[in-house]
């Protein structure tokens, strides 16, 4: 049944869930993470100021501080215990720092700043994980399985018994593209970046990137993860003023097959809203003005090393 609600959860809106996450976190566990967070405002703040501030550190992308005028303190996403959903596929995330593989779309720079909620200091060589679909809704090495045809369609029409679903363990793969899928350790300061593209939607989900955090972790030859402590697994979204933008744009425009879920409407966001956090990324203009040629986003990761999850996810099983 645990894994049976996560498969509805994806397909349906919230009215019918009773379990979004893939890990049921207790009101008691809800209420210790999001005072860990409080307590590390100000820090986050500082390492923000850090960032963005010091012309020292070599970033890809140079900024300019503007921005931080308006950036939020409580960036940090607490409740990470949402699902990975039916779309993680360690096999196909490598090591490296652009994962667009020539995907069109608006580019993304990724930054994500991975503090340690027990110490509220900065999380160096921790492996964060990023995975996405494309401007019309696709997956890497899903791409056989429609963005517009809802998840329980989807298992009939694969002639899975919804019973026998399992986030994590039932294997839909439909080959071996690894587009929009990537890993990047965190430096020093606990600062990682990954280029992409501004993701797309597919039927039933608003616009989210996935993220896992983890750590002692171990790479194959090919760069893909062997194993590794998932200590964070959480969705990233967007604004919805901004995703307006973006989606009223080509390539992302001519994905019409279904209506876009806003987050409000979404299954799994509130749960990443948990404790009064907020998973939306911050964004800015590259060139300073205009979203629309590209955007750097800002989110930082509230993480607890002792939290391992296990179960739910392939990391460390395969
Ligand atoms: C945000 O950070 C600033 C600068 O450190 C601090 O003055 C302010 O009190 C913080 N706000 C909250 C709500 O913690
Ligand atoms: C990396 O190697 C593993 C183990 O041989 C394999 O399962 C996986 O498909 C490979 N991934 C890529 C992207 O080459
Ligand atoms: C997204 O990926 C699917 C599957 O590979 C592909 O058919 C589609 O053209 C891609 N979308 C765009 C905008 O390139
Ligand atoms: C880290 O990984 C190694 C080997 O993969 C394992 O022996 C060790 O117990 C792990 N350490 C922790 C703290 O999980
Ligand atoms: C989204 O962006 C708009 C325009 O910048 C802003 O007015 C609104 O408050 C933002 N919404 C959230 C939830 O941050």
């Amino acid at each position: 049944m645990h894994h049976f609600s996560i498969a509805i959860s994806l397909a349906l809106g919230a009215s019918v869930i009773a379990h979004p996450g893939g890990h049921h976190l207790s009101a008691r566990e809800v209420v210790r993470r999001s005072e860990l967070g409080l307590k590390c405002r100000d820090k986050v703040a500082h390492y923000h100021e850090r960032r963005w501030h010091d012309d020292t550190t070599s970033y890809q992308i140079q900024t300019k501080a503007p921005y931080f005028e308006t950036i939020q303190n409580d960036t940090c996403v607490l409740t990470p215990e949402v699902t990975q959903g039916p779309y993680v596929y360690p096999q196909s995330q490598t090591l490296r720092q652009d994962m667009t593989e020539n995907q069109p779309g608006v580019p993304l720079w990724l930054d994500i700043g991975v503090l340690d909620m027990a110490t509220c200091e900065p999380l160096e060589d921790v492996l964060v994980d990023l995975w996405h679909c494309n401007a019309t809704g696709s997956y890497s090495s899903f791409t056989d399985l429609s963005p517009d045809t809802a998840f329980l369609t989807l298992l009939e029409e694969l002639g899975i018994d919804i019973d026998d679903f399992e986030i994590g363990v039932t294997d839909l793969h439909t080959d071996d593209s690894t587009f929009l899928r990537g890993m990047w350790p965190t430096d020093k300061n606990g600062m990682m970046e990954m280029k992409t593209v501004f993701p797309g939607f597919y039927i039933d989900r608003a616009i989210h990137i996935h993220v896992q955090v983890h750590t002692n972790w171990t790479l194959r030859e090919n760069g893909t993860i062997v194993a590794g402590n998932t200590v964070s697994t959480g969705q990233l979204y967007f604004n919805e003023t901004l995703e307006e933008r973006i989606m009223a744009l080509e390539p992302y425009a001519s994905h019409t097959q279904t209506d876009r879920t806003t987050n409000a409407e979404d299954s799994v966001f509130p749960y990443d809203s948990t404790g009064g956090f907020s998973p939306l990324v911050d964004v800015i203009p590259v060139d300073g003005e205009d979203v629309t040629k590209g955007m750097i986003g800002y989110i930082t990761l509230g993480v607890d090393t002792t939290a391992i999850e296990d179960g739910d996810n392939y990391v460390g099983t395969l």
